[in-house]
């Protein structure tokens, strides 16, 4: 069955929305495998954003993530990938629509609330970085 991250961010946990970011995945019907909560290492974070490396803010979302304890979710069901980014909304807070995590709670592109896995590699990868136990 096919699995996917969700990282919960810093400024999400600052603004007390693990509850409810939770919330929206159980009752869409996903199953929680593994949960966590940790200040990311700068070696993790580093490894999980190694695609954006050179980009003008990558420097800025390594200390963004890296601020402050995150919530690790690893999440199973049909299609979640898809589903999950589809209820995570879209990147760009001009284009994330109310009713997704990021339209209803987020007007930043940088403190965007979650981190999804964008496909199956990914996803593999980022999950491997994280849980070693579940790759
Ligand atoms: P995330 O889904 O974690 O994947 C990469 C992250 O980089 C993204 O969410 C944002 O936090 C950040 N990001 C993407 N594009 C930009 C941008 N143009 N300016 C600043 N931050 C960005």
């Amino acid at each position: 069955m096919e699995k996917t991250l969700l990282i919960i961010k810093p400024d999400a946990v600052e603004r007390k929305l693990i509850g409810d970011i939770i919330q929206r995945v159980e009752r869409k019907g996903l199953e929680i495998k593994a949960l966590r909560m940790e200040k990311v290492s700068l070696e993790k974070a580093e490894k999980h954003y190694e695609i954006h490396k050179g980009k003008d803010f990558y420097n800025n979302l390594i200390q963004f993530i890296i601020s402050g304890p995150v919530v690790l979710i690893v999440i199973e069901g049909k299609d979640c990938i898809k589903v999950i980014r589809a209820m995570a909304g879209s990147t760009s807070p001009l284009e994330a629509v109310a009713g997704t995590i990021r339209g209803d709670f987020s007007t930043d592109i940088l403190e965007n609330i979650v981190h999804t896995s964008d496909s199956i590699e990914t996803s593999e990868k980022e999950i491997k970085n994280f849980f070693k136990s579940l790759s």
